[in-house]
């Protein structure tokens, strides 16, 4: 393959763009400079820009701790969304198995593979989503087992599917919730619909999936082979 195609392929580049670059002479082949767009790559070729390694993108699996303050949407007027929060090519490709509030932190999974991510989200499926809560006021002592019989939000037609809590920290009204569905705003609403008020809110796990903790709000990583297959897990 000529090595502007290859930067057109791995960076979403139109041709005029991907000869630019070469012509300004930040491409290595093999270590070696060139400004010869037409250059042959081969797959054992090692291309690099700006001292970056570019590579043909297989679907991409990505776990980021999301921060406060990002939405989980390409674009909104106020607050940025989280995928400039990774430094990737082709952002437009990349979608969110699954969202969170502006306002909650924690786990979130981003792919181009809308099979798997449908998987994730698809009610059907019933995949495990485990909360941090905290609440305003103290954890009732009925809360477990209405959360597990189900609750009626507003404006649903069927009471929520049954959903495990855990009590973390009675003194902070901290608790673990392991819900299996995703409705608008689901957790805010099922403690509202108990008299309560969710302070904070932080997921930690999806399926089989925990948030790596190693990592900062903020910053992301790919997801091993293993772990693309651990979120359909319990
Ligand atoms: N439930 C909510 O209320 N908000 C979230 O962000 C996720 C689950």
């Amino acid at each position: 393959m000529r090595l502007d195609k290859f930067l057109c392929e791995t960076l979403g580049a139109t041709r005029k763009e991907a000869t630019r670059i070469i012509k300004s002479g930040t491409v290595t082949v093999d270590g070696v400079k060139t400004k010869v767009t037409s250059v042959k790559v081969t797959d054992d070729s090692t291309v690099e820009w700006d001292g970056r390694e570019l590579k043909f993108h297989g679907p991409r699996y990505i776990m980021l701790f999301k921060p406060d303050g990002y939405v989980c949407s390409h674009e909104d007027n106020t607050h940025p969304s989280a995928l400039s929060l990774l430094d990737e090519v082709n952002l437009e490709k990349l979608h969110f198995a699954g969202r969170l509030d502006v306002d909650t932190t924690g786990l979130v999974l981003i792919t181009d593979d809308g099979q798997w991510s449908h998987k994730i989200t698809s009610p059907k499926r019933k995949c495990a989503k485990t909360y941090r809560v905290w609440l305003a006021d103290p954890i009732g002592a009925d809360y477990a087992e209405k959360l597990e019989a189900g609750i009626q939000l507003k404006s649903e037609k069927d009471l929520t599917m049954p959903a495990v809590m855990e009590i973390v920290d009675e003194e902070e009204h901290e608790l673990l919730l392991t819900i299996h569905e995703g409705k608008y705003h689901q957790v805010k609403r099922m403690f509202a619909a108990l008299g309560n008020k969710v302070e904070g809110l932080h997921r930690a796990q999806i399926g089989g999936l925990g948030l790596d903790y190693s990592l900062e709000p903020g910053e992301y990583r790919y997801l091993t082979e293993e772990e693309v297959e651990a979120v359909f897990g319990e």
